[in-house]
């Protein structure tokens, strides 16, 4: 497919989104020590920039989930592929994601995580695509509110391109047929 990338959301417009959701966060924490989760890989850039404006960062780490089976219709199963390497239990903990799209990915990864009884879980996402949503996901904070539209950079990719894009995108597509 021949596309080309038109800028959705600027640099600037993030970084200040990122400062307002901090701000909200460390409100809401009151000077607790706090988790930080990344989903690998496309929260690493939101993760990277948030983290250095929450108080109380105790810890970060990662883990990655993909989804079971293949093709364009999602199963709604998620493996874990890499599982975090510390524990949760007792603590403060913010998953921090680039994008909530159907909303699987979020909801497995809570589930999972619940069961480790963490002291709070809260979801902290930059994009969310409510238009996509099939499965409920209590997020509790939310950066830009975004229509059904392909995006990447800023951590989020197409076909593992662009996710070093320091603005998110949006992909054109070039020309009306021809895949
Ligand atoms: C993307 C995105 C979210 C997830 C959202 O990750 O970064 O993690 O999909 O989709 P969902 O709400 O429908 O589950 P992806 O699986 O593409 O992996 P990546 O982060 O490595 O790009
Ligand atoms: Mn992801
Ligand atoms: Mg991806």
């Amino acid at each position: 497919m021949k596309y080309h990338i038109e800028e959705m959301i600027a640099k600037s417009e993030i970084a200040n989104k990122v400062r307002l959701l901090a701000d909200n966060i460390n409100k809401d924490l009151n000077n607790e020590d706090v988790l930080l989760i990344g989903l690998l890989r496309g929260s690493v850039m939101f993760l990277a920039d948030i983290a250095r404006e929450i108080n109380n960062v105790s810890e970060i780490d990662f883990m990655s989930v993909s989804s079971y089976g293949s093709g364009m219709v999602t199963s709604g199963e998620i493996k874990i592929l890499k599982d975090l390497d510390v524990n949760i239990e007792g603590k403060n903990v913010i998953i921090i994601e680039d994008i909530i799209d159907t909303g699987f990915t979020l909801s497995k990864v809570t589930k999972i995580l619940k069961e480790r009884n963490p002291k709070s879980l809260r979801i902290c996402t930059l994009l969310d695509k409510p238009e996509r949503r099939v499965t409920d996901v209590f997020v509790d904070y939310v950066g830009f509110i975004i229509p059904d539209e392909f995006v990447v950079g800023y951590g989020i990719d197409y076909a593992q391109k662009h996710r070093a894009l320091s603005y998110i995108g949006k992909v054109v597509k070039d020309g009306e047929d021809n895949e």
